[in-house]
């Protein structure tokens, strides 16, 4: 398939990619990185989250990181809120887009934000009712939406259920996670078509893990069944705290790679991109997670 057609990448590394590294990174290392991946020409960059520091102590600097970004005319910096007191400390630092995040499964909502689906979206709806007052664009995030770390199968119906649910609700984009990264492409697409029978194409975002090898083939499929907006993080950091042995997202260069061959258009500059991968690699001497990353030659 060849197309000019355009492809948004949420990048997503200086948030799900570094919240579960061990060692707390500097808050200028993860500003440094937002601004980079900026410049690279990312138009959607998720920077942190306001979520408990005691949950995930690797965000508990989200205030000092936010007001810090130089930010860029044309790129959104959202951040994770999972209930009002997130949501409120992130606007008391100028958040202008947030992201709520529920799961499909019951047994990895209560591990991950310590409530029951239900609970969650009532947690959600003080959130979304006051970023409607306040003009705030809220994005939705379905996990588990291939399988879960805890209940094994997730059901088809639960993952529409909650994806239409936070659509209703007002979120603008509904990613939809396989936070395991389980998922290979026929299951892949076959979710995502189920799930855009009931919510617009166009509002519908994928996210996947690498666990299991399949993250760039899970997005290909997705992208060829019409999806438009594709999460990734920077040389493929990442993992989930409360997903033991998830590995990280598609690496952003990747997925770059493979839309520009299809002749997609990302507004992302490859080069810059797998510079800054490199050096955020290096930084946390973790090897680069990116097969493009690795192999990139800048021409002569
Ligand atoms: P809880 O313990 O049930 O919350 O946690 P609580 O309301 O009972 O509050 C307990 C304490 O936390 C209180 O403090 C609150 O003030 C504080 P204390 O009185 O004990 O000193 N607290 C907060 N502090 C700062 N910011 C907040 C906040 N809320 C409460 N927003 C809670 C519930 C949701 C807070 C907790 O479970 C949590 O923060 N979970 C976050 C988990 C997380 O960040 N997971 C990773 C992101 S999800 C993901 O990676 C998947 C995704 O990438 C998609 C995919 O891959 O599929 C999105
Ligand atoms: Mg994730």
């Amino acid at each position: 398939m060849m197309s000019s057609e355009s492809i948004r990448l949420v990048e997503v590394g200086p948030r799900d990619g570094l919240q579960n590294e061990a060692r707390q990174v500097p808050t200028a290392t993860k500003v440094e990185l937002i601004e980079r991946l900026a410049a690279a020409g990312h138009r959607t960059v998720e920077a942190t989250s306001f979520v408990s520091p005691k949950w995930v102590p690797q965000m508990a600097d989200a205030a000092e990181v936010y007001p810090s970004i130089r930010q860029r005319p044309g790129v959104s910096y959202p951040v994770l809120t999972p209930n009002l007191q997130g949501y409120q400390r992130a606007r008391a630092v100028g958040v202008a887009e947030v992201a709520v995040f529920a799961a499909a499964s019951e047994a990895f909502s209560q591990r991950n934000i310590n409530a029951s689906i239900e609970e969650s979206i009532a947690r959600f709806l003080p959130v979304l009712e006051q970023a409607r007052t306040d003009g705030v664009r809220v994005r939705g995030y379905v996990s588990t939406v291939l399988g879960c770390p805890y209940q094994g199968a997730v059901p088809l119906a639960d993952v529409v259920r909650v994806a239409r649910r936070l659509h209703e609700l007002g979120c603008y984009e509904v990613s939809l996670g396989d936070t395991i990264g389980v998922g290979t492409a026929g299951k892949a697409r076959q979710m995502l078509q189920a799930v855009a029978a009931e919510v617009p194409m166009a509002a519908l975002a994928v996210h996947f893990h690498d666990t299991w090898g399949q993250a760039l083939a899970n997005v290909h499929a997705c992208v060829e069944a019409g999806v438009r907006v594709v999460d990734a993080s920077v040389a493929g950091l990442g993992g989930c705290p409360y997903a033991a042995g998830a590995s990280g997202n598609v690496a952003s260069e990747d997925v770059v790679y493979l839309l520009h061959g299809l002749g997609f258009d990302t507004g992302v500059d490859l080069s810059a991109l797998v510079a800054t991968g490199r050096w955020i690699s290096a930084g946390l001497g973790r090897e680069n997670g990116s097969k493009v990353g690795k192999a990139w030659r800048d021409p002569a």
